[in-house]
């Protein structure tokens, strides 16, 4: 099982509907998916649940941290829903070792069980986001054009306590961030100005997807991503002509993560040739 966090302290970002996206791409290829909800706005698990898709487990997300050996129901798409007791886990610090201990032993005991485990997080730096990078494979930060989304992305790399550079280094070797996904993505004057800056400026940790130097993992802003998210729908199988022109939008990003997601070592993350020739360059007009 290769275990993916998604990650940005800012919310409202779109981090809960990359999960729910990627949750049914990963379906949508054949594999088994363990989606846990470490929000408890529960945005990632509410959309699951109204889809219709998932086995909603017994125990709630925050059992994943305070009890030793919680038990899920069966099925290959299961969801470990929010709850509002995972707000309260910070203020236990006594517990915190434990916390990231039993959500380690879990993930270990499930690997074998799912092929790929989804963790939406809260945007606070707390023991969840700790608890969630220590056991992970890899983590993806998706980020909006903005000037405080550019400067979100030093905190990304070396927050004191849960930057990626710092849990790697201390905590977790094998833990590879995959990179900054594009979202909300706008064809303005004001995001192009700020993606030539964070081009500039973090160029390593873009995600190449195209077959064009320049071409990054992206989404664009589209209410049909919102609209799939408030009603449990699964984009690409949304009757609407926008729903449907959204995904082929945004099928290269997802596939080229997944691809990440899922490769043996980050070194086998083979490049995609683009699904539908479309150009990837994010805020070309
Ligand atoms: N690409 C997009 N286009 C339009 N709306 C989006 C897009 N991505 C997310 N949204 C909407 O924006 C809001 C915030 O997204 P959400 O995924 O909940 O953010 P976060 O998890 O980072 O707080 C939600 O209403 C969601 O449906
Ligand atoms: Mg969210």
């Amino acid at each position: 099982m290769k275990t993916l966090v998604l990650a940005n302290q800012k919310g409202g970002v779109g981090k809960s509907a990359v999960a729910t996206l990627l949750a049914h791409y990963f379906r949508k290829l054949g594999h088994r998916v363990l989606a846990i909800d470490l929000d408890h706005q529960g945005n990632f698990s509410d959309p699951l649940r109204k889809s219709q898709r998932v086995a909603v487990a017994e125990v709630p997300a925050s059992a994943l941290l305070t009890q030793a050996s919680p038990l899920i129901t069966g099925g290959d798409f299961v969801l470990v829903a929010a709850n509002q007791a995972l707000s309260g886990l910070e203020r236990q610090p006594t517990l915190h070792n434990d916390f990231a201990n039993h959500l380690r032993a879990f993930l270990k005991a499930m690997d074998s069980r799912f092929d790929v485990c989804l963790i939406d997080t809260n945007p606070n730096p707390d023991i969840r986001m700790i608890a969630a990078l220590v056991s992970a494979d890899c983590v993806l930060s998706p980020i909006q054009l903005n000037q405080e989304a550019l400067d979100g992305v030093h905190a990304l790399l070396n927050h004191p306590r849960v930057g990626v550079r710092k849990i790697k280094a201390m905590l977790n070797q094998k833990l590879h961030l995959i990179g900054l996904l594009l979202v909300m993505v706008e064809a303005t004057p004001f995001q192009r100005e700020n993606f030539s800056q964070l081009v500039q400026k973090f160029n390593p940790i873009l995600i190449p997807c195209g077959p064009k130097p320049g071409q990054y993992a992206s989404m664009p802003r589209r209410s049909a991503v919102a609209e799939a998210q408030a009603e449990g729908l699964v984009l690409w199988e949304m009757k609407k002509t926008a729903a449907r022109d959204a995904w082929r939008e945004i099928e290269l990003a997802m596939a080229v993560i997944a691809a990440a997601v899922l490769a043996e070592s980050p070194s086998q993350t083979t490049p995609i040739t683009p699904i539908n020739g479309a150009d990837h360059d994010p805020v070309a007009g």
